[in-house]
């Protein structure tokens, strides 16, 4: 029997329209825009304003992109998986919502939480479904809703993060094209690194959790920056040696933006130059789970029938991991 490949057949996005730029935060906590762009790359980041609009919101609107692109109806999506870790609810999960806001009736769904990793573990998730012969089309959405759980007193990680969503369409091929190979790995130990104290069942809410701001990002950020550099490079090297790719043979690195200085570390251990390296961190800031897709989208009309992509993110965890995508198709 022929191997069924799961390429990515489509790509879309949505980013909302406020701008919090570095002066703006310089009005808020004590930072200036000279530090944030040293030591992050970041100029402004994208914030969902809006009462009662959540993570679904930016990710239907991502999807109803992707589905106009691709000339298909909403009923015809077998799986809708969502990589968040800002759900509009503790449960039910997102991809339901996102689901029944799109029309896809046909589709079951679910979320996956793996932080700045999780489009990459849903990816690989959708990858099998498809290959396995059983689905036909799987949608993988990574959406967050940053500002939702970012202390806006905090100068530590409120520079930081941003709000968007980016999703595709995984769909089968007998061409050799699609979605490769996946190295994936996590360690729950860095869990003390980086999380959020309360809301779980570890630590439910409260009055006293909410007084103490626990229902924000907590990061010890250097000690993050430390596991990043090496695990987001190191695990990129490994796939390409596993894959006999050398970098002459790679199109572009699609890095998780969560610092200029992390993703500058990967591309220069794949010897990679800055030209094949997609870079929009300025913009957006750390979307988390939609850095990835976001800059899928917004380079989808440079990407050529048969190019080797590589995609590598770390996340909260922690979690990391790299991607090796055969683009699957030349955009009109
Ligand atoms: O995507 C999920 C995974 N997350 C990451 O990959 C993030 C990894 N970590 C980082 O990107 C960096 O650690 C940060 C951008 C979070 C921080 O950069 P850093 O170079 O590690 O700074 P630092 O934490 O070592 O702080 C250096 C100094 C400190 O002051 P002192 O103690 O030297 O006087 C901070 O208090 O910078 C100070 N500082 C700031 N100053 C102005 C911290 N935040 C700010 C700020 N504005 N916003």
């Amino acid at each position: 029997m022929e191997k069924i490949y799961a390429g990515i057949t489509a790509v879309g996005g949505y980013l909302p329209e406020y701008r919090l730029t570095n002066k703006i935060l310089e009005t808020m906590v004590d930072t200036n825009d000279e530090w944030i762009k040293t030591r992050t790359g970041i100029d402004e980041r994208r914030i969902l304003k809006g009462e009662g609009l959540a993570s679904s919101d930016m990710g239907v609107e991502a999807v109803k992109e992707l589905l106009g692109k691709r000339g298909i109806q909403p009923e015809e999506i077998d799986c809708v998986i969502c990589a968040t870790v800002t759900p509009d609810m503790i449960f039910p999960a997102t991809a339901n919502i996102i689901s029944y806001k799109a029309g896809m009736k046909n589709a079951f769904g679910f979320d996956v939480s793996a932080a700045c990793s999780g489009f990459l573990y849903s990816l690989t998730l959708g990858t099998t479904m498809i290959e396995s012969g059983r689905y036909k089309k799987v949608i993988v959405v990574g959406v967050d809703k940053m500002s939702a759980i970012v202390d806006y007193t905090d100068r530590t990680t409120c520079v930081i993060f941003g709000d968007g969503a980016g999703a595709v369409l995984l769909e089968p091929n007998d061409e050799g094209v699609g979605v490769l190979d996946s190295i994936l790995k996590s360690d729950g130990s860095g869990k003390d690194f980086l999380h959020m104290k309360a809301g779980g069942s570890a630590k439910p809410a409260s009055h006293e959790t909410v007084d103490a701001k626990e229902h924000y990002i907590y990061q010890e950020g250097q000690s993050v920056f430390k596991f990043a550099v090496k695990g987001m490079a190191d695990v990129s090297y490994e796939l390409m040696q596993k894959n006999n790719l050398t970098a002459d043979d790679i199109s572009w690195l699609v890095p998780h933006q969560a610092n200029l200085r992390i993703i500058d570390a990967t591309a220069n251990r794949m010897s990679l130059p800055k030209e094949k390296v997609m870079i929009n961190i300025q913009k957006y800031g750390n979307t988390t789970a939609a850095t990835i897709p976001l800059c899928l989208w917004e380079w989808e009309k440079q990407l050529h029938k048969g190019e080797n992509i590589i995609l590598a993110a770390f996340g909260g965890g922690f979690t990391w991991g790299a991607t090796w995508v055969k683009w699957a198709y030349d955009s009109k």
